[in-house]
């Protein structure tokens, strides 16, 4: 099961697990349109259907379930993509807003995840993926909510690991950087700004690529970055002060302010 399939990422990851033979439940928002996305599939010679849900919503959340086991029966992977993201001053964010990004981005990923686990426990197999970012990680300017939730997704994948190993289920997560589709593609187009030069930007290809090494192999966790970050992140860890005078350095900050920079013009016209 893929949540926010009709994203740019979650069409990308669609298309890629064809390739795998997965019968696919594609989730979206309620109003997305999943019918092309599910056509190319079936055309490719795959198997989806679509369903929508509010994953802020717990009733809708445990209907979803209901739904695609009853239509594909259980459950043996769970991609949890969905996500949202608001570059803004933190305290100028609505309270909605901030409520929003923690129900998709980490609640919703947390119930769905308990949910599944006792059909995958009693099938001794079983796999969740979480979609994280590398600002789980670092923390960038402007990006609270949506950095908090994603360094969750970190530790939670780390528990479950730690909770089930040996049981045939497991969890991975993935971290991509700048990606060239969603929800980067369209800070790009907002602010005219791209990804700072010292961390690059990915094809979207790749974090499908990612998701199924994961699955395959086994793999914690996965950064998807053209530049190496692992170094960055171990500075941070050994020296907190020094990483971040070189996180600030890399430009990630500066990018997101441009961004609420542009979203302030746009708003004064
Ligand atoms: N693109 C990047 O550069 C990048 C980098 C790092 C991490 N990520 C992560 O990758 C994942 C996919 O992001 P993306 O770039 O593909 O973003 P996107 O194009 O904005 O897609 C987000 C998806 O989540 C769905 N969604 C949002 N709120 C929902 C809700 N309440 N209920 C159900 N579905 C909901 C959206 O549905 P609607 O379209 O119908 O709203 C959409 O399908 C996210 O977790 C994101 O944090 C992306």
């Amino acid at each position: 099961m893929l949540t926010g399939a009709s994203g740019g990422l979650g069409t990308f990851m669609a298309r890629a697990f064809v390739n795998y033979k997965f019968k696919q439940a594609l989730v979206a928002h309620p109003g997305a349109n999943l019918e092309e996305l599910r056509k190319v599939i079936e055309d490719r010679g795959g198997e989806a259907i679509s369903i929508t849900c509010d994953l802020r919503d717990a009733a809708q959340r445990k209907q979803l379930l209901k739904d695609v086991r009853k239509q594909l029966g259980p459950i043996d992977i769970l991609v949890n993509n969905a996500g949202v993201e608001f570059t803004s001053v933190y305290h100028e964010l609505s309270e909605e807003n901030i409520y929003g990004t923690l129900r998709v981005n980490l609640e919703a990923p947390m119930i769905l995840s308990r949910l599944v686990l006792p059909e995958m426990l009693e099938r001794k197999r079983g796999h969740i993926v979480n979609i994280s970012s590398l600002a789980g990680r670092s923390g960038p300017a402007f990006q609270e909510p949506y950095a908090a939730t994603k360094a969750g997704l970190i530790a939670f994948t780390s528990s479950l690991r730690a909770t089930y190993r040996g049981s045939g289920v497991s969890a991975s997560v993935i971290l991509p950087g700048f990606v060239e589709a969603g929800i980067y593609a369209k800070l790009k187009a907002k602010s005219g700004c791209s990804a700072p030069a010292l961390i690059g930007t990915s094809p979207p290809e790749a974090v499908p690529r990612a998701v199924i090494r994961a699955i395959e192999k086994d793999l914690p966790e996965i950064i998807v970055n053209p530049i190496p970050v692992r170094p960055l992140f171990a500075m941070i860890a050994l020296f907190p002060s020094l990483g971040e005078w070189m996180s600030n350095k890399i430009g990630a900050n500066e990018f997101f302010h441009k961004v609420i920079e542009a979203q302030k013009r746009e708003e004064r016209q």
